[in-house]
Parts: structure tokens; C-alpha cells; sequence
């Protein structure tokens, strides 16, 4: 079984720090930039300390302003709203597709104001949304928005065009906080194409240094850096990339065979060519009882994320049947890449004895 954290780390980061090695970002910093945008095969990748702030940074390269709305899924972890509530916009609140949990484009169609500055596109568990990725691709342009990818879940998913997820916007991001398909502790990136977006990112989350390790400031700007000593851990985990990714899918399969005949839970669809599962996510009958049935048996799940608008800190009118719905009927089940065969079989063995009591 695979530690997250092996040896691999423990001996990389030992002999970084016996080199003298500066800890703060700086080389190590740039050669795993240079491994993701290589991964992603986008042109430019800043690393930064977590994956909502680089959506704040983001969301600033961008030209978002205080008071300007922003459409975010109803279905999503809170760091995607609040990262644009930070910088006093408006996070517009809209309703995912059944199949998917990614942003329904029709509802989003419906959500546009002329305050909407961007769109910011969660692929929910690595997935993209069924209308394609290109539908909100020409939404976006037609309407003069920009298309922010949050694909913190989504290291390791294309879309069919082969298109690495959060490539496809003006720019993308992702997180490696635990427990991320690969992880640095805590840490994020964003990835673009855009050479001035880049640019204005290295700057935003450097205090605005007009060049590197300077005082000379024309901009404003603050201090989101990484540090070399995650980096070197990144450095390790993305070797072990290729081979999470294989193993998320065989346990989404060994699940999703393992499941087929229960009709009171349902997993979400996944298209393995293309996409990864960074977790199980499921919908299914008497949830409350199901969580503590497998509980019983040393099973740990976790409730899927309520509905935003209804979550205390947002408190919003609006109705979202599908995110409703996710609140009341969504469950992760177990999907560490460590999770071995038998264990899911057993898992799979436990669901079936409590649907047939
Ligand atoms: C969709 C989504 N966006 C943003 C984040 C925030 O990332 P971080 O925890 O690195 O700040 C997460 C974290 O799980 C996430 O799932």
C-alpha cells in the first residue's frame, strides 16, 4: 500500500535542507512549475499557497472588481465563492447539472447580468460539464465574460478534446491541499496561456514587485508565495501522479461494478478516457442511517457539500433542486488511492447487506 508521504519525500527533503537550500520559493518552486505546466501542457504556471487564494489572485489578473458579479456553482467547496467575496465581488449562485454537479449553462444564461464579469467553472470531482467545455467557451466570448476554471479537482482530468481541465479559460487553478490526488500540505497553482495575465499574477502575489527581489513597486500586491521546501515534496508527489490517476479510475470501476445492482445509491458518471475521480461521490437513499450502518463496520464517509445558499455564512434566496438535492442524498464513499481491491469489495458488500435489511 502506498503511503501519501513516503520515504521518497522524507529522503528528498532531507537533502534539500542539508544543501543550504533557500526554503522560501525560489528554485525548487520553478522546476515544479515547470513539471505541472508541462503536465497541463499550458504555457505558464505560478505557484502559489493555497487554491482559493490563487483564485483571488485570479480573479484580480483578470480585472474583477469590488461590486462586479460573479457566477459560481451552488455545488461546490465554499473556498470558489469566497474567493471572489474576499476582493467584494459578488458571487452569483447557480444550479449544476444533474449528471455532472458542474455549472448547468442555461441556468447561467439565465444568471447574467451586465455586473457579471466572469464565469467560474468548478469541474466538480475532475468532470466537465455535458454540454462540453467549448459551449461555455462561446458563452463566454459572446458575452464578454471571463471563464475562470476552478479545477481544484481536477489535476489528472482532460476534456475529449485532450485539452488538460483548466486549460481551457483565461486561466485556470488548482490546489494541493490534503488530501488532493497529489498534495503539498497545503498549495496551489495557476495555469494560463495568457502572457500578461502570467505576468500580473508573479506580480500580485509578490507585493507587486516590478521585478524579482526588488523594492520598486507600480503596483499593488501581496505575499501568496510557496516555499522551496513544499516544492520539493511536490516534486516527489508529481512523480507519483501517473500512477494515482490509474488507480482513482480502478477503484471508481471496481466501485461502480461493485454497486451496479443496488438501485438505492447511485455514482456519478465518469468518463475514465478522459477524467479522474479524486473521490467517490454517490447519491443514495436514507443517507443518515447508510453513514452510521458503515460506521458500525469501521467505514468512514463524508457528506457531499451542502447547497451554498444555504450554508449560514451565504444565506441566499434561490432555488437549486439539483445542489438541494446533493445536501440531502450526496455521500462520499471511501476512495484513497490506498484503498486496496478487497476493501472495496468490502465496502461494496456492506452497502448491498444494509439496502437488503
Ligand atoms: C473546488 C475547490 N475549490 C477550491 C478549493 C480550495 O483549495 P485550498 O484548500 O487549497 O485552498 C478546494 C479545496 O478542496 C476545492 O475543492
Amino acid at each position: 500500500m502506498e503511503p501519501w508521504f513516503g520515504e521518497e519525500e522524507a529522503q528528498a527533503v532531507a537533502a534539500y535542507m542539508r544543501s543550504g537550500g533557500w526554503v522560501t520559493e525560489f528554485k525548487k518552486t520553478a522546476d515544479l512549475e515547470k513539471g505541472i505546466a508541462a503536465y497541463t501542457r499550458a504555457k505558464h504556471c505560478i505557484m502559489t499557497n493555497n487554491g482559493t487564494i490563487s483564485l483571488t489572485l485570479a480573479a484580480l489578473a483578470v480585472g474583477i472588481k469590488a461590486g462586479d458579479d460573479v457566477i459560481v456553482p451552488n455545488y461546490t467547496m465554499i473556498a470558489s465563492p469566497n474567493s471572489v467575496l474576499m476582493i467584494g465581488a459578488n458571487p452569483v449562485m447557480v444550479d449544476v447539472e444533474p449528471s455532472t454537479l458542474c455549472l448547468d449553462i442555461e441556468k447561467v444564461k439565465a444568471a447574467l447580468t451586465p455586473k457579471t464579469t466572469a464565469i467560474m467553472l468548478v469541474a466538480a470531482n475532475g468532470r466537465y460539464p455535458d454540454v462540453g467545455i467549448e459551449a461555455f467557451e462561446k458563452l463566454a466570448r459572446e458575452r464578454g465574460v471571463v471563464l475562470i476554471e476552478d479545477s481544484a479537482q481536477g489535476l489528472g482530468s482532460s476534456y475529449p478534446d485532450g485539452r488538460h481541465v483548466g486549460t481551457a479559460g483565461l486561466v485556470g487553478s488548482f490546489s494541493f491541499s490534503m488530501p488532493k490526488i497529489i498534495s503539498t500540505g497545503q498549495g496551489g497553482c495557476l495555469v494560463t496561456n495568457d502572457d500578461c495575465v502570467a505576468k500580473r499574477l508573479r506580480k500580485l502575489k509578490d507585493f507587486g514587485r516590478s521585478g524579482g527581489g526588488n523594492d520598486i513597486h507600480d503596483t499593488i500586491g501581496w505575499n501568496f508565495k510557496f516555499t522551496d521546501v513544499q516544492a520539493v515534496i511536490g516534486l516527489e508527489q508529481m512523480k507519483k501522479l501517473a500512477w494515482r490517476v490509474e488507480r482513482k479510475k480502478a477503484i471508481w470501476r471496481a466501485y461502480e461494478k461493485g454497486l451496479r445492482t443496488v438501485n438505492a445509491i447511485r455514482l456519478f458518471r465518469h468518463d475514465l478516457e478522459c477524467t479522474s475521480p479524486w473521490f467517490i461521490d454517490s447519491v443514495c437513499e436514507d443517507r443518515d442511517n447508510l453513514i452510521q450502518y458503515l460506521k458500525s463496520r469501521g467505514i468512514g464517509t463524508r457528506v457531499m457539500y451542502p447547497p451554498i445558499n444555504h450554508q449560514v455564512a451565504y444565506q441566499r434566496p434561490g432555488v437549486h433542486p439539483v445542489s438541494d438535492d446533493i445536501g440531502v442524498r450526496g455521500l462520499w464513499l471511501p476512495s484513497a488511492s490506498q484503498l486496496t481491491d478487497d476493501q472495496v469489495a468490502r465496502i461494496c458488500g456492506e452497502i448491498h447487506a444494509f439496502y437488503s435489511t
